[in-house]
């Protein structure tokens, strides 16, 4: 199983580590286009593999995208990331370009590969590639609900003091400040509705604080998130590596489902080794349906920023 990694800065980095640890890839290539870098990465993360122990190869290539061929997924995180007191949908400028060239370079080597795109904005990033690539639809995965998933339920955790082992919760709609939708509804503490233990307001700026996860750490950092996008992104790829048919809130073009159409934005899809092997409609109070579709015009204003 070859695995290919656009861009080598902290989230590619740690995605490529997160995925060799894992050790179900035989190799992952990092390219990047800063001379050196990928080649540097690749090796110190070698470098760890008697000491994680992991026997993928990890190899480093500056802009040579011959080295990705033959990939069976490729992770396209390259472009900028946002500083403090940026939207997401302000990078669309510089990384839709960037994007554009990446997924046809990557498919011209590596035509039946399923894309992973990271890149910000990611739901317009993803709608991109799917309208400037013939790649299918159930190829093409935007990844952010996975990550402000795993957000959500790390404040729930903390709302309730209890292990995050025994949360579980989703949040779909767009990756976006203002467009997350955490399923409050339908997240539960060891199968018990989190509604038990915390109050609506409680509950409430859980929601809250989740939908603005990254734009914290980047107060805090300087830059974007990098570890929890990273191994976010490593647990697509590897229910897709592993054929594992797991449950992930995913941005996928939507051709009716929950009423959406011509748009990419978070829903529950399964994976597998197909990429996106269905979608699954999960029942919405009327909250989060007419949450999802104020995400969707969200998404959709920033999709007609694109020069398609
Ligand atoms: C985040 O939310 C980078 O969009 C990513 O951290």
């Amino acid at each position: 199983m070859k695995v290919t990694v656009v861009g080598a800065g902290a989230v590619g980095a740690s995605c490529a580590e997160y995925i060799a640890i894992k050790n179900f890839a035989s190799e992952v290539v990092l390219l990047d286009i800063k001379e050196g870098y990928a080649e540097g990465k690749a090796m110190d993360l070698m470098q760890t593999a008697s000491l994680n122990g992991f026997d993928t190869k990890i190899t480093g290539t500056t802009s040579d995208y011959s080295k990705t061929a033959g990939s069976h997924i490729a992770v396209i995180t390259s472009g900028i990331p946002r500083k403090p007191g940026m939207t997401r949908e302000e990078l669309i400028g510089i990384n839709a370009g960037i994007v554009k060239t990446v997924s046809q370079s990557l498919l011209e080597h590596s035509p039946d590969a399923i894309l992973i795109v990271v890149s910000n904005p990611m739901d317009t990033m993803t709608y991109l590639v799917h309208k400037t690539t013939n790649l299918p639809k159930h190829k093409i995965i935007g990844m952010g609900g996975a990550l402000d998933s795993a957000r959500f339920k790390y404040r729930l955790a903390e709302a309730m003091e209890a292990p995050i082992s025994d949360i579980d919760g989703m949040v779909i709609g767009g990756h976006s400040d203002k467009g997350m939708v955490p399923l409050t509804s339908h997240a539960t503490r060891n199968s018990i509705r989190v509604s038990e233990f915390l109050s609506e307001n409680r509950l409430q700026q859980v929601a809250e604080d989740t939908k603005v996860g990254g734009a914290t750490l980047t107060k805090l950092l300087g830059t974007s998130a990098w570890y929890a996008p990273g191994a976010a992104v490593s647990g697509l790829v590897q229910a897709i590596a592993c054929d594992q048919k797991k449950m992930f809130p995913c941005s996928t073009f939507l051709e009716g489902e929950y009423g959406l159409n011509d748009i990419c934005i978070g829903v529950p899809v399964i994976l597998g080794k197909n990429g996106i092997e269905r979608i699954v409609d999960v029942p919405l109070s009327n909250a989060e349906k007419a949450k999802m579709k104020e995400s969707a015009e969200g998404v959709a204003k920033t999709n007609g920023l694109l020069e398609l």
